[in-house]
């Protein structure tokens, strides 16, 4: 028997300041977003942000239903509108903040497993990694290079080339 051993490596930031001005930028833009969320069911709103490699910025929030299973999460909503509007374009970073009517957010809000995947599509579909800035209300900010560094083993299309 052999053991495969996982190792991830995760940046953390005390403060929004210690990141660039254009991460800052996409942090708020985020956090702008998730103003706009329809989340009457769970009060808890998620706001998305990617920027592009010419610099645009494209959002997204969740949008929820009353039939739960279809709520669709920011990440998804912001990832689609990009793709719809601009297909060819290169995804350089996604920034991830979220509030709840309920409770202060001590960590960072990480993306759900549904969305760590449609991500890793958007990477493979590009060829290149996108970084990840992840916030919560308060404390510390979240850096990762790539998705695969939080969805160790994953599946992509590679798998279906022969
Ligand atoms: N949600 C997101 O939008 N992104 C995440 O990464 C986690 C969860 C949304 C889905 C649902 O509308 C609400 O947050 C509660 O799960």
């Amino acid at each position: 028997m052999k053991r495969l051993e996982l190792h991830t490596s995760i940046e953390v930031y005390d403060q929004i300041n210690q990141l660039s001005a254009l991460d800052k930028e996409l942090l708020i833009a985020a956090k702008e977003a998730l103003k706009l969320a329809y989340a009457p069911y769970s009060e808890f709103s998620v706001g998305a942000a990617l920027r592009l490699a010419n610099g645009k910025i494209i959002t997204g929030n969740n949008q929820e239903n009353a039939a739960y299973p279809l709520c669709l999460c920011a990440e998804r909503v912001a990832l689609f509108n990009c793709s719809s509007q601009f297909p060819n374009a290169k995804i350089e970073a996604l920034a991830i903040s979220a509030a709840s009517k309920h409770h202060v957010l001590k960590t960072p809000v990480t993306p759900c497993g549904s969305c760590r995947q449609v991500i890793l599509e958007s990477e493979f579909r590009q060829n290149q990694p996108i970084y990840v800035l992840m916030q919560g209300d308060v404390g510390s900010i979240y850096k990762i290079n790539s998705i695969k560094d939080i969805l160790p083993l994953s599946f992509d299309g590679t798998f279906l080339q022969s």
